[in-house]
């Protein structure tokens, strides 16, 4: 009897050291080691400091996801890296550290792209991926409607962020309001008690004029200018912020768009499932934005739980178990780490 691939998925592209292990869509190891707390206080992530945590976090964080599914090197039938996009120094960590472990194993190597691997995650949660879907990608780097029709290896992007992403404008606007860092998961507490209606900020690319060009894009700068704006209106009349009416209007502001681009993508493409993915797919308005609209719409939504939609390496590794039962090549040992990595490239080929 053939039994599912075992893959162990490794995650560098931030400030996340992740590794998960899977078999078939079970997974059974997700560690994850983060540097968050040592990027807070500059209110960003740190390239450099992200970089030295991953070298340091790497070796103990793959033990401890072998130790936790019970494995050793030795069981595995493949190891998938994220290849790109993400920050340089801190790819080259994870990629480095997987050529390692392919060459001393002899277990074949998937150079993956990390924003398919937010899409594949789910198929840990909610089985096989319902082809075409349509991916919903949002997180700190990226806001991407993909087309899914093969997460073996066809994924288009229909639309884009022109300028900052979601979860960036999550975190600037945090940092407006004196939340900490990373600003998603404040901004989206503060909201719950908070008044949606309180302002009408801008919706972003959603004027007709905009519908030819930028159909399936966004844009948040201006939406978040327009907060700034707000909130030095208020502190020159000598008022205080309302913080948490001030979160919750933005963060509807930035859901509204989400999910009507998304949904209006998987009506004009004839698509009946949309998918949610990347840290700002843990976002509870979001969520809940998303299953209201898709319910009207007709159309299925998933999403994985909260916790597999920030980086982590049980994403990596789901995508690379994918790709061995779908029968794909692995890559090239040298395939470099590619800190711009097209969206539409799910895997690294096995030729130049
Ligand atoms: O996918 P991710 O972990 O890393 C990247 O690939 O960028 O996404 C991180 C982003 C951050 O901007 C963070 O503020 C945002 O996801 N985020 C959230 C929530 N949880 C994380 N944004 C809104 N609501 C949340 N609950
Ligand atoms: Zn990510």
């Amino acid at each position: 009897m053939k039994t599912e691939p075992v893959v162990m998925g490794i995650e560098t592209s931030c400030d996340e050291t992740g590794v998960g292990i899977v078999r078939g869509h079970e997974l059974l190891a997700d560690a994850v080691a983060s540097s968050v707390d040592e990027h807070a206080r500059f209110g960003g992530v740190v390239p450099e400091v992200a970089s030295r945590a991953h070298l340091e976090a790497m070796v103990p964080t793959v033990q401890r996801a072998l130790d936790d599914a019970g494995l050793a090197l030795g069981d595995l039938d493949g190891i998938a890296v994220t290849a790109g996009p993400g920050l340089a120094g801190a790819l080259m960590v994870g990629v480095g550290a997987a050529k390692a472990y392919s060459i001393a194993t002899g277990v074949p190597l998937y150079g993956v792209n990390h924003l398919s691997a937010h899409i594949a995650v789910d198929t840990l949660e909610n089985g096989p991926i319902p082809e075409p879907a349509i991916g919903l990608l949002v997180s700190g780097g990226h806001s991407t409607i993909m087309m899914v029709e093969d997460l073996a290896g066809k994924v288009t992007q229909l639309g884009a962020s022109i300028d900052d992403a979601a979860g960036e404008a999550f975190d600037k606007v945090a940092r407006l309001l004196g939340l900490p860092f990373p600003g998603g998961p404040y901004i989206d507490r503060a909201a719950k008690d908070g008044d949606r209606a309180f302002v009408e900020f801008p919706r972003g690319l959603s004027a007709p004029k905009d519908q030819e060009r930028h159909r399936y894009d966004f844009s948040f700068s201006g939406l978040k200018t327009a907060v700034a704006r707000w909130i030095e209106a208020r502190r020159a009349d000598g008022e205080d912020v309302p913080v948490n009416d001030v979160a919750a209007a933005f963060q509807e502001a930035v859901c509204d768009v989400l999910t009507r681009k998304a949904i209006l993508a998987a009506k004009e493409h004839g698509v009946e499932t949309i998918l949610l993915g990347g840290g700002v797919a843990a976002n509870s308005r979001l969520r809940g934005l998303a299953a209201e609209r898709a319910e009207a719409a007709g159309l299925t939504l998933r999403y994985p739980r909260p916790k597999l939609c920030t980086d982590n390496g049980a994403m990596v590794a789901a995508l690379g178990s994918h790709l061995v039962a779908a029968g794909v090549a692995p890559s090239r040992i040298d395939f470099p780490a590619n800190s711009s990595m097209d969206v539409e490239v799910v895997s690294l080929a096995n030729t130049l």
